[in-house]
């Protein structure tokens, strides 16, 4: 069996002018030379994505969105098509974040079409789900992603281009995760509703502090980090624990 390799993957969110993101792309391309046992990817903000690329051109880290519009082209003022976003260097996007979910009202079916407008441009869609605190405490923890996963995939999935992030809620940027049981338990349950040899990240409040115990775990193909991977060091450090 090949030597698993996990994927770090950074979620830049609504941060950073071009000096930052550019500088902080650079100080990660400069580290990522040697043998890593995982994968790295950032995904800026749409504004830096030409300029990322520069900076990681001829490293390892590789682009990604962070949304894109389900049509190829059109009239949709504010919004990026996953076409663009290869055309761009992409070669992922994350879809279905809750920040899209809850912030922007995204449906499972929305959802869906923009996973499957990632596949028809070429992307790897990196595919959010999640349960609020509300659900968890309820115990739909596992209903709700797995009503998610039901929702939001289109027919024709494989582990080629699908990636499961599993990001509850309630851990995002505010410094809590899950236990490393409730992680393994879900991830668990969500490799038994998805195509065999499917990467399956999780994400929420991933820091160079719980990163290695997180990665450790046998069902955890990698981690999508959001703060901490804002700052070279940090995201570093998480890359390390996967080595
Ligand atoms: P966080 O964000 O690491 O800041 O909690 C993770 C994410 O939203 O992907």
């Amino acid at each position: 069996m090949p030597e698993r390799k996990w994927l770090v993957a950074g979620n830049w969110k609504m941060n950073g002018l071009r000096a930052d993101g550019i500088g902080l792309a650079r100080a990660i391309a400069a580290r990522a030379t040697g043998a890593l046992r995982c994968d790295l990817l950032v995904c800026p903000p749409a504004t830096l994505l030409a300029a990322v690329a520069d900076a990681i051109a001829g490293s390892c880290v590789m682009l990604g969105g962070q949304d894109c519009h389900p049509e190829p082209s059109g009239a949709f003022t504010g919004d990026i098509s996953a076409e663009m976003l290869r055309d761009a260097g992409c070669s992922h996007v994350i879809l279905g974040h809750s920040e899209r979910r809850h912030g922007h009202g995204e449906s499972d079916s929305v959802v869906r079409s923009k996973v499957a407008a990632a596949w028809r441009a070429g992307l790897i869609a990196i595919l959010c789900v999640g349960e609020t605190r509300a659900e968890r405490e309820a115990g739909r923890a596992l209903d709700t992603v797995a009503s998610q996963l039901v929702g939001s995939l289109p027919d024709g999935a494989d582990a080629r281009r699908l990636i499961v992030a599993y990001e509850p809620v309630w851990a995002i940027g505010t410094g809590l995760t899950a236990t490393m049981a409730d992680i393994a338990d879900m991830h668990a349950a969500i490799r038994s509703r998805i195509p065999r040899g499917t990467r399956i990240l999780y994400g929420g409040s991933v820091n160079p502090g719980n990163a290695g115990d997180i990665l450790a775990l046998a069902e955890v193909d990698g981690v999508l980090v959001g703060g901490a991977s804002l700052k070279a060091d940090d995201f570093w450090r998480i890359a390390e624990a996967g080595r």
